[in-house]
C-alpha cells in the first residue's frame, strides 16, 4: 500500500470570482484574487492510499462515506492520473506505474465545522489534488486541475496573496492561479471570521453564479469593465502594503458581488440582518478614525470576513462584542490567535453605537495569511489505517 497525507488552506477572495464561461472546465468570466488563510486555524487534511487489495475507489468526507462518482471529483482523479502516466513514460518510474493501476481510498476532514457555512470546497479540492499528486509523484503546476474541482480551489494551491488569471484559451490551459506575494509579505495583516447565526441554507455558489450569468446585466459589466482595473489596483495595494486602498477595494468588490446577486433574477440574498449590521459597524468605526482601519468581505453566505492590521485587532474585537454580546453555549466566543481585552473610550462607544444584538455573531476566528498545501510527515495525522479504512469517525 502506498499512502500520502497532506493539508491545504481556505482562501478568501478580495476580488470575487462569480460566473463561468465554461461550466465543465470551470473557466471564469473574470480574474480574481484572494488571501490564503493560515492552516493553524482552518485547514483540510486528506489521506489517500493506493493498494492492490482495494476493489473500488472510495471516499470518506468528515467521517461519512460519500459518492466517489461525483463528476468534479472524477475530473480531478482523471487529470492527475493522466499527468502521472505522462510523467511515468518520461521517467520510466516503476513504482508509480504499479500504483496507477490500483484503486484508491480517500479520507478527508476539516478542522472547522462544515455547518458554520465556511467555504470548504476550496480547501477540500486543493487538498485532494495536492495529495493525489504526492501519491503519484506528480510535480509542477497543479492549479489547473484543482480548478476543475471547484473554481476557488485553484487559489488554495498557493500561500499568501494569490491571483487566478482567467485566461483566454478554450481548453483552459492558461486559466491558472499564481502567487502575487508570499504569506510573509504583510506580517501585520489579520483576518477575523465572524460566524453569523443563519436561519436556513442559502443558494450554493455553483447554482447561484449560473443564474447570475444568465440574467444579470450588471455581472457582465462587472466582469468586462470593472474587474480588470480592480485586479491591477489590488495587486498594487498588496505590493505596497497600502491598507487604505486594499480595504476600500475589498469592501467595494464584496458589495458589487452582492449587488450582482440582487441583480440576478430571481434575486439571491446572501447577506442577512447580522451581515448588514456588521457592514454599518465597520463604516462607523472607520469614520471615527477618518481612515480605513477595518474592511469586510462576504461570500455566498452571511458570515463576515474582516481584514485589519494587528494593532487594531483587540479594539475591534471589543467593539464587535459590544454590538453582538456573546451568548454562552459552552463554546468559546474567540478562537484562533490570542486577543487581549481593550478599553473603549466613551467617544468611540458613542461613535459606533448600535442596538446590541445578542448571539448575532456565534463566534469569531482570528487568523492571518498562511502557506499553501503541505505534505505531512507525521504518521499520527494519517486518516487511513493499515487496512486502508478511516481510523476515526467524526
Ligand atoms: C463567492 O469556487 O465555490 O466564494 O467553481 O462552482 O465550485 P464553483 O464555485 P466556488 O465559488 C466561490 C465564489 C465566492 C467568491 C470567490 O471565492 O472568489
Amino acid at each position: 500500500m502506498k499512502k500520502a497525507t497532506c493539508t491545504a488552506p481556505v482562501n478568501i477572495a478580495v476580488i470575487k470570482y462569480w460566473g463561468k464561461r465554461n461550466e465543465e472546465l470551470i473557466l471564469p468570466i473574470n480574474s480574481s484574487l484572494s488571501v490564503t488563510l493560515n492552516q493553524d486555524q482552518l485547514k483540510t487534511t486528506t489521506s489517500i492510499a493506493a493498494s492492490r487489495d482495494f476493489t473500488e475507489d472510495r471516499i470518506w468526507l468528515n467521517g461519512k462515506e460519500d459518492n466517489i462518482n461525483h463528476p468534479r471529483l472524477q475530473s480531478c482523479l482523471r487529470e492527475i492520473r493522466r499527468l502521472a502516466r505522462k510523467r511515468r513514460s518520461d521517467a520510466e518510474d516503476d513504482s508509480v506505474s504499479r500504483i496507477l493501476n490500483y484503486k484508491v481510498h480517500i479520507c478527508s476532514v476539516n478542522n472547522f465545522p462544515t455547518a458554520a457555512g465556511l467555504a470548504s470546497s476550496a480547501a477540500g479540492y486543493a487538498c485532494l489534488v495536492y495529495t493525489l499528486a504526492k501519491l503519484y509523484g506528480v510535480e509542477g503546476e497543479l492549479s489547473e486541475i484543482a480548478r476543475q474541482g471547484s473554481g476557488s480551489a485553484c487559489r488554495s494551491m498557493y500561500g499568501g496573496f494569490v491571483q487566478w488569471i482567467m485566461g483566454e484559451k478554450e481548453d483552459g490551459k492558461d486559466s491558472l492561479a499564481q502567487q502575487v506575494e508570499a504569506e510573509s509579505h504583510w506580517p501585520e495583516l489579520r483576518i477575523l471570521i465572524l460566524v453569523a447565526s443563519a436561519e436556513k441554507k442559502h443558494v450554493g455558489s455553483t447554482a447561484g453564479m449560473q443564474t447570475s450569468v444568465k440574467t444579470s446585466p450588471l455581472l457582465k459589466l462587472r466582469a468586462e469593465s470593472v474587474v480588470p482595473g480592480r485586479m491591477e489596483e489590488m495587486i498594487e495595494s498588496i505590493r505596497k502594503k497600502d491598507f487604505e486602498s486594499f480595504g476600500q477595494l475589498t469592501m467595494k468588490d464584496s458589495n458589487q458581488f452582492h449587488a450582482t446577486c440582487l441583480d440576478t433574477f430571481p434575486p439571491i440574498f446572501y447577506l442577512n440582518q447580522v451581515s448588514q449590521r456588521i457592514i454599518h459597524l465597520v463604516h462607523r468605526y472607520n469614520a471615527y478614525y477618518g481612515q480605513t482601519k477595518v474592511a469586510y468581505s462576504f461570500d455566498a453566505g452571511p458570515n463576515a470576513v474582516i481584514f485589519t492590521l494587528e494593532p487594531t485587532v483587540n479594539e475591534f474585537v471589543e467593539v464587535v462584542k459590544r454590538c453582538f454580546p456573546p451568548e454562552s453555549n459552552g463554546d468559546p466566543f474567540l478562537k484562533g490567535l490570542p486577543v487581549d481585552e481593550a478599553p473603549l473610550s466613551q467617544e468611540l462607544l458613542s461613535a459606533v453605537e448600535c442596538d446590541p444584538c445578542p448571539g448575532g455573531v456565534r463566534y469569531m476566528i482570528v487568523t492571518q495569511p498562511g502557506p499553501g498545501p503541505v505534505e505531512s510527515q507525521d504518521v499520527s495525522l494519517d486518516l487511513l489505517g493499515p487496512d486502508g479504512l478511516p481510523t476515526q469517525s467524526i
